[in-house]
C-alpha cells in the first residue's frame, strides 16, 4: 500500500495571454483548473497506474480535494478545514511561449491540525507500506515536520519518498528516506552539483547513498533522468512526445518509481517505468497525469542506459 500525505494541496490553474503588460488589467483565459499539490498528484499517478493508494491531507471550503479524488477514484481520509484552497497559476503568454508561476503559499496550518493528520497516518501504516511526503509545507509547520514523520514512519516498518525543496530537505535527509527525487534545481540546491554534469551528478547522488539513501531519481525535465541505487547507475532521456504541460511530471515518475520498486524491478526496469509514466503525464494539457495505455505503448520506446 502506499499513502501520500497532502499538507498543502491546490488547485492547478492553467491560464494564457497574448503577452504581459505591467502597465493594463491583464486579462487572462483560464484554459484548465485541476486539484492538485504534489501528495494530491503522487496518489493519482499511482491511482492510475493500478497502484494500491491512499491519499491523506486537508481540505477546504466546498471539499474541492474530495471532489477531485472521488471523480478519480482516489480513496481518501481528508480533514476539513476553513478557508479556500489555495492557487497555483501557470500563466502562459501566448508571444513568447515563457510561463509564468504564480504560487500562494498556502493558509496559515495550526500545529494541532497538522498533528491530528499524522497521527492518521500513523494509524494507517503497517510495515511494508509505502508513504510518500511530497510537496511544500503550509504556513504554521515547522521544517522538521516532514523529518519527524520520518522518524517515526522508520520505527513502522515503512519505506518512505521524499519530494520537497529547502530547510525541509535537509532536514528529511538526516532521518535517510528511502527513495528521493529531486529536480535539477532541487538537486543542485542541495549538492552544488549541475544536474547537466552528469558524471558529476552521478557521484552527487552516490553521496546521498553514502547518508543513507536507498534510490535517487534525478529528473532532468526535456533532458530525461538519472537513477543510482546500490553499485548500479543508470540514465536515461525523456520519452519522445508531443509535450502538452509537464505539471507533475516529476509527481508522476516518484509514484512509477514507488511503484516499480515495490513490484521488485531491477534498477534499469524501474527507471524505463518511471520515465515512461512521465512521459505519459506531459502528453496530457494542465496537469492531468498518465493514462496506464500510454505508459504501456511508450515502455518499449525509452532507452534506458547503464553508466555504472
Ligand atoms: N519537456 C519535457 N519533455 C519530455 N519529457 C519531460 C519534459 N519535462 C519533463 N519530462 C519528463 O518528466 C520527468 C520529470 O520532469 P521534471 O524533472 O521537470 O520534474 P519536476 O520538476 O519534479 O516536475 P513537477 O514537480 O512539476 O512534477 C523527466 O525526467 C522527463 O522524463
Ligand atoms: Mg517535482
Amino acid at each position: 500500500m502506499l499513502y501520500t500525505l497532502s499538507l498543502n494541496p491546490c488547485v492547478d490553474k492553467t491560464a494564457s495571454i497574448a503577452r504581459f503588460d505591467p502597465d493594463a488589467p491583464n486579462r487572462v483565459r483560464v484554459e484548465r483548473l485541476d486539484v492538485g499539490g504534489k501528495g494530491v498528484n503522487v496518489a493519482r499517478a499511482a491511482n492510475a497506474l493500478g497502484g494500491d493508494v491512499k491519499l491523506l491531507g486537508f481540505d477546504y471550503r466546498g471539499q474541492p480535494v474530495a471532489t477531485a479524488m472521488a471523480k478519480e477514484k482516489v480513496p481518501c481520509t481528508l480533514i476539513p478545514l476553513s478557508g479556500e484552497l489555495r492557487v497555483n497559476m501557470k500563466l502562459k503568454e501566448e508571444d513568447t511561449g515563457r510561463t509564468l508561476e504564480i504560487s500562494e503559499r498556502g493558509l496559515e496550518t495550526s500545529r494541532e491540525d497538522i498533528r491530528r493528520i499524522i497521527a492518521r497516518l500513523l494509524d494507517c501504516v503497517q510495515p511494508g507500506d509505502w508513504v510518500a511526503l511530497a510537496g511544500s509545507l503550509p504556513p504554521g509547520a515547522v521544517p522538521e515536520t516532514y523529518a519527524k514523520i520520518l522518524h517515526a514512519l522508520e520505527e513502522k516498518g515503512c519505506r518512505t519518498a521524499v519530494d520537497c525543496d529547502g530547510p525541509a530537505l535537509i532536514a528529511a535527509l538526516e532521518e535517510r528516506p528511502f527513495l528521493l527525487k529531486p529536480n535539477a534545481q532541487e538537486f543542485a540546491a542541495l549538492t552544488g552539483v549541475d544536474a547537466g554534469d552528469t558524471t558529476a551528478a552521478v557521484a552527487a547522488c552516490r553521496g546521498l547513498l553514502n547518508r543513507g539513501v536507498e534510490w535517487v531519481c534525478l529528473s532532468r525535465g526535456a533532458k530525461g533522468a538519472l537513477l543510482v541505487h546500490g553499485e548500479e547507475a543508470w540514465a536515461c532521456p525523456a520519452a519522445s512526445v508531443p509535450v502538452k504541460g509537464t505539471a507533475g511530471a516529476g509527481d508522476t515518475m516518484l509514484a512509477a518509481l514507488a511503484l516499480a520498486i515495490e513490484r521488485g524491478l531491477t534498477t534499469g526496469e524501474t527507471l524505463r517505468y518511471a520515465a515512461a509514466a512521465a512521459g505519459a503525464s506531459v502528453m496530457r494539457p494542465g496537469t492531468l497525469l498518465c493514462r496506464l495505455e500510454d505508459v504501456e505503448k511508450l515502455l518499449p520506446e525509452i532507452k534506458v542506459e547503464k553508466l555504472v
